[in-house]
C-alpha cells in the first residue's frame, strides 16, 4: 500500500495521483514545487502536517483510513477542510458538470438526454440543500461545542444543550444513490444518438466527482460525527 510521508516530494505526489490536485488546493497549496517535500510546503504554508498526510493518504488509498488519528484533530481543522470542499463542489464541480451535460445534450437530438438533465437538476438541488444545511446548522453547532469544551464554559450554552450532532447530520445514502443512478441512466439506457467525446468527458467528471464526494462523506460520517459525539458525551454526561 503506497503511503505518502513527510519526505515525499510534492511533485511525486501529483505524479502518482493527479486526483489529489483539488485536495491539496483546499490547503492553499499551488503548483511550482521545485524540489520541495511535503514537510517543506507544510512548514512554508503553516499547515498541520499530520492532518495533511492523513487527509491525502485517506483519499489516495481507500484501505487506509486512520480513524483514531483523524478524530484526534480539532473540530476546527476538520470543519475548515470540509467547508473548503463544499465551496469546491459548489463553485467548481457542479458548474463544470452542468456545462459538460449541456454540451452533451446539445450534441444529440434524443429525448432521453433531457430526462437526464432534469434528473441532474433534482440531484443538484438535493446536494446543495444538504451542503447548506451542514454549513448553517451542523458546522456552527460543532464549532460552538468545541469552543465550549476547550474553554470549559459552564453552564453549557443553550445551543449546546438543546441539540446533538445526530439531530443535524443527515444521511448521505440518498445523495450517493442519486449520483450512482445518474451515471447508470447514461451507461445503461442512453440511445446511441450522442457525441462520444462529450459523453465520455461528462462521465469521467461524474466518476471523479463521486469519488471526491464519497471521501468527503466518509470524513463527515466516520470522523466528524463520532468525534463530536465523544465531546457531547464528555461535557453533557461526564
Ligand atoms: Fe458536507
Ligand atoms: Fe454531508
Amino acid at each position: 500500500m503506497e503511503l505518502f510521508d513527510q519526505n515525499t516530494k510534492m511533485t511525486d505526489l501529483v505524479h502518482s495521483n493527479y486526483l489529489l490536485l483539488p485536495v491539496i488546493n483546499r490547503f492553499g497549496i499551488r503548483l511550482g514545487f521545485h524540489g520541495k517535500s511535503i514537510a517543506d510546503i507544510c512548514e512554508e504554508k503553516g499547515i498541520n502536517i499530520n492532518f495533511f498526510l492523513a487527509i491525502i493518504n485517506a483519499f489516495h488509498n481507500h484501505e487506509y483510513f486512520p480513524e483514531n488519528e483523524l478524530q484526534s484533530f480539532s473540530s476546527n481543522l476538520i470543519v475548515d477542510y470540509l467547508r473548503k470542499s463544499h465551496s469546491d463542489f459548489n463553485i467548481v464541480s457542479l458548474p463544470k458538470i452542468e456545462i459538460l451535460l449541456n454540451k452533451l445534450v446539445d450534441s444529440s437530438s434524443s429525448n432521453d438526454l433531457k430526462v437526464i438533465q432534469s434528473f441532474y437538476k433534482k440531484y443538484k438541488k438535493e446536494l446543495q440543500d444538504h451542503i447548506l444545511d451542514e454549513e448553517e446548522n451542523a458546522f456552527p453547532y460543532v464549532l460552538e461545542l468545541q469552543r465550549t469544551f476547550d474553554l470549559k464554559i459552564d453552564p453549557l450554552p443553550e445551543k449546546v444543550l438543546k441539540y446533538s450532532i445526530q439531530s443535524f447530520e443527515k444521511e448521505h445514502t440518498n445523495v450517493d444513490e442519486k449520483l450512482f443512478d445518474l451515471k447508470n441512466l447514461i451507461i445503461k439506457y442512453l440511445e446511441p444518438n450522442y457525441d462520444d467525446i462529450a459523453c465520455n468527458v461528462f462521465l469521467f467528471e461524474l466518476f471523479q466527482f463521486e469519488r471526491d464526494l464519497q471521501d468527503h462523506a466518509r470524513i463527515e460520517d466516520k470522523i466528524l460525527v463520532p468525534k463530536v459525539m465523544g465531546i457531547e458525551n464528555e461535557i453533557k454526561n461526564g
